[in-house]
């Protein structure tokens, strides 16, 4: 089915075919016959997963930047996933970077993207999260700064946005290693990083007394770390005392891609990144021995994609990129193949 829309969907620009999907999505949570049909096509036995505190129907999320502003995790829960990363949101309501901002590779499976954390804010989508959440869905927040707050000042944005999503997130996402907001990725530099966490979990755990449940906090790390990077800022996150890493954000590296729009600037996804990711995973998991949970993200475009990075270590698995060139079917199939 998806394989008759997706070249209608290609034809339109990007950023428009994913606004019309985030439509459609946030239109298919009102109409509850629609959404039980759907519900059903992708319904699939459970997989539960125990992570970072946390139940999972099963291993398969979808990962953050896709449903940035939570308009869409109410219909897109008839997809089957078992977790929805909303954001990244940040503080205050941004632009983002100038238009065009996300590119398709369709000859490598990819995209480009230099979005730069375009949103409405925290108190919009604190609004938008509010009521009744989609049953046996987790549903993670993952917050970054605003563009123009320095790295001095960052702990602040974090800490609003900590606090402003203790009550309706199952868990945080700690994004500091996106490529497009200028300078966001030497947060994850050692002593940068263990002073964030530190004051985050402290605060964490101070707001966990009010709150009867646990509130995960987890570090999305970048591919493009070397070895001593990412031992630094997996030693700060141990140390600090975080329940687990994301492995892994886009990458600015490009490999050797044949694509004319090879050489835009931005973060990179999809196939191209999976091995590196992977990688990455394998990494992580051995240098903390298993003591750091992972959810493993980059390049799933089939159900093997996905077992590989289980068997690198990770517990759980986000895809992105996988649905714009798959479609919604990739979901159901991974969790039948765990
Ligand atoms: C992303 N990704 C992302 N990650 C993040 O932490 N915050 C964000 O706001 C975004 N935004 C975003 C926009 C677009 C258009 C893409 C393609 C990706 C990164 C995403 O969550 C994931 O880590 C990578 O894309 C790698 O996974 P895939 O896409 O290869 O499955």
């Amino acid at each position: 089915m998806y394989e008759l829309i997706r070249p209608f969907l290609f034809l339109l620009d990007p950023e428009r075919a994913h606004r019309i999907t985030i439509r459609l999505m946030h239109g298919l949570a009102g109409m509850p016959f629609l959404f039980r049909l759907l519900r059903s096509l992708y319904d699939t036995e459970d997989k539960p997963v125990k992570a970072f505190g946390l139940s999972f129907s099963n291993p398969v999320g979808l990962g953050a930047g896709y449903d940035k502003d939570a308009l869409g995790f109410r219909g897109l829960a008839a997809l089957g996933m078992g977790h929805i990363e909303i954001g990244t949101v940040t503080p205050r309501p941004q632009t983002g970077n100038p238009k065009p901002r996300i590119f398709r590779l369709p000859s490598n499976q990819a995209l480009i993207n230099r979005m730069g954390f375009p949103g409405r804010g925290i108190d919009f989508v604190k609004r938008q999260m509010e009521g009744k959440k989609p049953e046996n869905l987790v549903l993670g927040v993952n917050i970054g700064k605003n563009q123009e707050t320095p790295n001095q000042e960052a702990a602040k944005d974090y800490l609003t946005l900590l606090r402003g999503f203790a009550g309706l997130a199952d868990y945080i996402a700690v994004n500091v290693s996106s490529p497009n907001t200028i300078g966001l990725r030497r947060l994850q530099a050692r002593d940068m990083l263990e002073g964030l966490l530190r004051v985050m979990v402290k605060e964490r755990d101070r707001l966990v007394k009010h709150l009867e449940k646990p509130l995960p906090l987890l570090v999305k790390l970048a591919p493009d770390l070397d070895d001593r990077e990412l031992d630094d800022a997996l030693e700060a996150s141990l140390i600090a005392g975080v329940e687990g890493v994301i492995a892994t954000n886009t990458t600015v590296e490009r490999g050797n891609l044949q694509s004319p729009l090879a050489g835009e600037e931005g973060g990179l996804s999809g196939k191209p990144l999976s091995e590196r990711s992977t990688e990455m995973i394998r990494k992580i998991t051995y240098r903390t021995a298993g003591e750091l949970p992972i959810i493993g993200v980059g390049g799933i475009m089939s159900p093997a994609d996905a077992l590989e990075k289980l068997d690198a270590g990770a517990c759980l698995v986000q895809v992105y990129t996988g649905l714009v060139y798959q479609g919604p079917g990739l979901i159901k199939r991974i969790i039948e193949a765990c």
